[in-house]
């Protein structure tokens, strides 16, 4: 469905507002071809009403002959500013950097934010960010869960299908996803809603079973024939099942690095208002998929890169999977009974 550019400005007005730009900030907007017009032409009329001074930077695509995919987080690790000093000086001299380009999961990214720069990713298209346009409820539903998560020692997910994890935790710092950017150097997605952290390293053991229905992504496919993953000292050793895990075994292996298969971030989805259902409403070219990354009462797991958390693995492969019907508990508490959010842990 269309969106009018007064709506559009809006969302954009309560995102900015939420993540504190006032009058006289620098703000740069980061632009490449898969940019969506709209979303850059209403950011722009947002930013001069707040009074913000503005600068954008449009740099050209990369990794066209390396990925096998469109989708811009189907290959990672060099982005467009990986030997741009000039672009990086802009960016790092910014108070806030509108990411309608997706620089994640890239060294550049981190060195922006250390500056104490924000970054703001907004890549779904125009009707997806208006109606999961971030709020304060969103934030504080996923403090909450962060509060559980700090400090526990194990996360673990099973589920009727034969999902059955063990995710020791301690290692890695935990992940706040809720849409804005609201202290220094802090780095969100609009739209999102999930908490996320990553299992210690060699530590994840068990077993994983993507059910009919479970959604892949990159592939932004739902699955049909179940795939079995068998999970040893933090990686994936095994991947098993029918035409889904032939389509899912080919893609891993094209990047020949071992890293791929690595346990990568893993938590739950916390948005109401985004759904399960929504990627069959759309074309690949169209979605990220963040509606299914964020769904309420998923588990979300990945495979691939610990970079962002300051690991050592930075493969340019990155799969994330969330699964339904997943009953996950971290220590003693469960957070997600059979797909449905706990409302305290219990
Ligand atoms: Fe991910």
């Amino acid at each position: 469905m269309a969106v009018s550019d007064y709506q559009l400005i809006q969302a954009w007005n309560q995102v900015l507002n939420l993540s504190g730009v006032q009058a006289g900030q620098m703000v740069s907007i980061l632009t490449s071809s898969s940019t969506h017009p709209q979303t850059l032409a209403t950011a722009r009329i947002a930013l001069a009403g707040l009074g913000a001074n503005m600068v954008q930077i449009d740099l050209p695509p990369i990794n066209a002959e390396l990925s096998l995919s469109r989708d811009v987080l189907a290959y990672l690790g060099t982005t467009p500013l990986t030997g741009n000093p000039a672009a990086i000086a802009a960016l790092k001299a910014s108070d806030l950097v509108l990411d309608l380009m997706t620089l994640l999961f890239s060294p550049e990214q981190h060195e922006i934010l250390q500056s104490g720069t924000k970054i703001l990713l907004a890549a779904e298209p125009p009707e997806v960010l208006v109606r999961l346009v971030p709020t304060l409820e969103d934030r504080d539903r996923v403090l909450q869960a962060a509060k559980i998560l700090e400090g526990a020692k194990l996360m673990r997910a099973v589920s009727d299908a034969g999902t059955d994890l063990h995710l020791p935790l301690g290692q890695y710092p935990v992940m706040k996803e809720y849409g804005f950017v609201d202290e220094p150097g802090r780095w969100d997605h609009w739209p999102s809603g999930f908490i996320l952290t990553w299992p210690n390293e060699g530590g994840a053991q068990g077993k994983i079973v993507l059910d009919r229905g479970d959604i892949l992504l990159p592939m932004k496919s739902y699955v049909a024939d179940p795939i079995e993953m068998t999970v040893e000292n933090g990686f994936v050793t095994r991947i098993e099942g029918g035409l889904d895990a032939d389509l899912l075994n080919e893609y891993m292996a094209s990047f020949d690095d071992p890293d791929a298969y690595a346990m990568s971030h893993i938590g739950w989805g916390l948005q109401p208002r985004a759904y399960w259902s929504t990627l069959g409403l759309y074309d690949k070219e169209q979605t990220l998929g963040m509606d299914a990354r964020a769904y309420a009462g998923n588990f979300l797991f990945s495979l691939g890169p610990n970079n962002e958390v300051g690991g050592s693995r930075s493969t340019p492969c990155h799969i994330d999977i969330p699964l339904r019907q997943c009953t996950v508990t971290v220590d003693d508490k469960t957070v997600v009974r059979r797909g449905v959010v706990c409302k305290e842990g219990s």
